[in-house]
């Protein structure tokens, strides 16, 4: 497995200043590009999660929901789309969070997730952990139980680790790294 998450990290790319200035952008776009290192990424979480009695993959708009359906689907759960603001239609639960540029918020379909479900979280990448820390209070609102948290990437510096073990939920990423520049 280190041979295919090394070919995974080999996909990704950073922009600098993107989307503003001083911000270095981690882009998966170039992982989904190449079918062999998008088919691994799938297939590590698959290995890790089949057998823990997860019903439930709630994935985060947008980057999550480009990892979450594949996940569920391999592992036989429900995907839970938790999406911004006024995009659900039925009656919602609604988490705002901070970014690190700006504020957000997630929301959640009500009924979607039944109490004692167990949950896994997908994102793409986990900076200050702030929106998986929103993910999860819109779970446990509902009465879920939040097996782990899991993304594709970990910007180190910003502490998205430190913060989801101060909220006591298990966080899983296939890259801890620091990136240079592409040009
Ligand atoms: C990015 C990324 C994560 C989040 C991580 O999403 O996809 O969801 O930021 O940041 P955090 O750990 O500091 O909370 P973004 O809100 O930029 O939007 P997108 O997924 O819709 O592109
Ligand atoms: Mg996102």
């Amino acid at each position: 497995s280190n041979d295919r998450i090394a070919a995974i990290k080999s996909t990704l790319h950073v922009v600098p200043d993107f989307p503003k200035p001083g911000i270095r952008f981690l882009d998966i776009t170039t992982l989904l590009l190449d079918p062999k290192a998008f088919k691994d990424t799938i297939d590590l979480f698959v290995e890790r999660y089949k057998q823990k009695n997860i019903s439930v993959v709630a994935g985060i708009e947008a980057r999550g929901f480009m990892f979450g359906p594949a996940i569920a689907l391999a592992i036989g759960a429900k995907f839970v789309p938790l999406r911004k603001p006024r995009k659900l239609p039925g009656e919602v639960i609604s988490e705002k969070y901070v970014l690190e540029y700006g504020t957000d918020c997630l929301e959640m379909h009500v009924g979607a997730v039944d109490p004692e479900e167990r949950a896994l979280v997908v994102d793409d990448l986990v900076a200050t952990g702030g929106t998986l820390c929103a993910a999860i209070n819109l779970l446990e609102r509902a009465g879920a139980v939040v097996v782990e948290c899991a993304c594709v990437i970990e910007v180190p510096d910003l502490k998205g680790r430190e913060r989801l073990r101060l909220h006591g939920k298990p966080l899983y990423v296939l890259i801890e790294s620091r990136f240079e520049p592409t040009s």
